[in-house]
């Protein structure tokens, strides 16, 4: 059993893939979440290739004891700069002593499976991951992106210790399957991209952003109808933060955070005062007439 606390430090920003950032302040920013009591900090390989996983080797070398490390397995990056899908065995074999190597530790606290691959079985892939923990270089291993038929029939070879889902505010299209499911078979489930990669946060302006942001690209923002919805979904969530004398971001947290059936929430930070404002949204409790209020329908 691994202490995950309810928020869990997300290394993709630290990565540079939404914007240029300044690894000292990346580290500041991981040392500042074990100030505040994030037990935990999730990353991959493919982060920036192998940069956010040498940035919490960094930050964490004198510090391993304090914060639990989630890194994943199964995808590079291919042609044409397009990240690819390999789960065989071999693959994972060679991708998780790389981790360990620029983690600078001799064992992972949870090892996933990044996103699904259609063309190796699964369970060649599952008995893969099993043997990893067999041999003690992991302690915990689950998936992210998987659906319902390939977790149940991985889930009776070994436990499925977690799966990683997109949910949020306005993206809340696995309440209706995979949440019930995980929640009847305990299996935990870590929920990402919380902000919505930053624009319930009240980043979204196309100005401050950086050329290089792929979130200018990302199928997340959609096209400009969507775009339109969300702001104007902010403007109702500034209602209840400010009556509540809390932030945007902080409210949007706090909705998953109240979410039972929800372990912990992965959130993007990319200093240490993101830490400190995200971690104020432990404790935020809303009422049942202000999540009525905050339902978002597309
Ligand atoms: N398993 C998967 O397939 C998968 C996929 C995506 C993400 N993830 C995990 O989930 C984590 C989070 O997801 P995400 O990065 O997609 O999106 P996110 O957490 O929804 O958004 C991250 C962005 O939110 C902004 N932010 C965070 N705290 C803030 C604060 N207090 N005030 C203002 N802005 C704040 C930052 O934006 P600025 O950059 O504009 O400052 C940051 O880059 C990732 O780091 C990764 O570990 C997993």
């Amino acid at each position: 059993m691994l202490n995950i606390s309810k928020i869990g430090f997300g290394g993709l920003t630290i990565s540079g893939v939404w914007g240029p950032t300044d690894d000292q302040t990346s580290i500041q920013a991981i040392h500042k979440a074990i100030e505040e009591k994030i037990t935990w900090i999730d990353t991959s390989p493919i982060y920036g290739l192998g940069h956010s996983e040498n940035i919490i080797g960094e930050a964490l070398k004198e510090k391993r004891d304090q914060m639990l490390i989630a890194t994943k397995c199964g995808l590079f990056l291919g042609k044409d700069r397009k990240a690819e899908k390999n789960l065989k065995p071999e693959f994972i074999f060679q991708d998780i002593e790389q981790s360990l190597h620029r983690l600078k530790v001799s064992e992972i606290d949870l090892y996933q499976c990044h996103w699904p691959d259609p063309t190796t079985p699964v369970e060649e892939t599952w008995e893969a991951m099993r043997e990893l923990v067999k041999q003690g270089k992991v302690r915990e291993i689950g998936v992210c992106n998987f659906d319902i038929e390939l977790v149940k029939r991985i889930h009776k070879i070994h436990p499925v210790y977690s799966l990683q889902i997109p949910y949020n505010i306005i993206r809340k299209e696995h309440e209706i399957d995979l949440i019930p499911y995980c929640q009847q078979n305990n299996i935990h489930v870590l929920t990402y991209s919380p902000l919505h990669l930053g624009l319930l946060a009240g980043n979204y302006d196309p100005s401050r952003l950086s050329p290089e942001d792929r979130r200018l690209k990302a199928k997340e923002w959609g096209s400009e109808e969507s775009i339109t919805l969300y702001l104007a979904f902010i403007e109702k969530m500034k209602i209840v933060a400010k009556a509540k004398n809390i932030s945007v971001a902080q409210l949007a947290l706090a909705w998953i955070l109240n979410n039972p059936a929800i372990t912990s929430v992965i959130a993007g930070m990319r200093t240490p005062l993101h830490v400190s404002q995200n971690a104020a949204a432990f404790d935020i409790e809303l009422s049942d007439s202000e999540k009525a209020f905050l339902t978002f329908n597309e």
